[in-house]
């Protein structure tokens, strides 16, 4: 995406999964948000559904896609919004879509980081696990 995305308000009729705001020992000496910061908040974002569908443990067995759109700074407040998209006989993928309010400037809010992961349900012994019925 080349140009800002920007929304006046975060999407309708959804709960975030998770929300946080950066501290300065997450970011470089620009305050810019290290990539890995996102993208731990983005697993657990994801977990969280995977969790329930799967009633018990999982684990990320891969992402599929992570595009970051546009930087996140520290004192942003960064919402995170995990939707199923598929299931397997032991797979859950979700989507995960991440967007940044910047409260240090304007208080727009941009979609600043989108991802699909892949969760496996597993068993105590850490192999995958058939998925529940709905
Ligand atoms: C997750 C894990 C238990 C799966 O075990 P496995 O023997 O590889 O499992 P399988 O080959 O039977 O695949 C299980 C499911 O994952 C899916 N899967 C496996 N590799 C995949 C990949 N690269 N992308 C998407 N899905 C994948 C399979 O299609 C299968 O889905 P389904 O049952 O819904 O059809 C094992 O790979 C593991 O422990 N990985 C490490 C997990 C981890 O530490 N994650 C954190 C990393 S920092």
């Amino acid at each position: 995406m080349s140009q800002t995305e920007t929304v006046p308000c975060l999407p309708p009729g959804k709960n975030p999964a998770l929300r946080v705001m950066p501290m300065p020992a997450d970011a470089n000496v620009h305050g810019d948000v290290f990539g890995g910061w996102i993208m731990a908040q983005v697993d657990i974002a994801g977990s969280i559904p995977a969790v329930e569908r799967a009633q018990g443990r999982v684990a990320t067995v891969a992402v599929n896609s992570f595009v970051f759109h546009h930087p996140v700074f520290v004192g942003d407040l960064v919402s995170f919004y995990a939707d199923i998209v598929k299931t397997g006989r032991t797979s859950i993928t979700v989507s995960v879509e991440v967007y940044a309010q910047r409260m240090r400037h304007s208080n727009e809010i941009v979609k600043v980081t989108e991802a699909t992961l892949t969760y496996v349900a597993t068993n105590d012994a850490r192999q995958p696990r058939v998925l529940p019925k709905v």
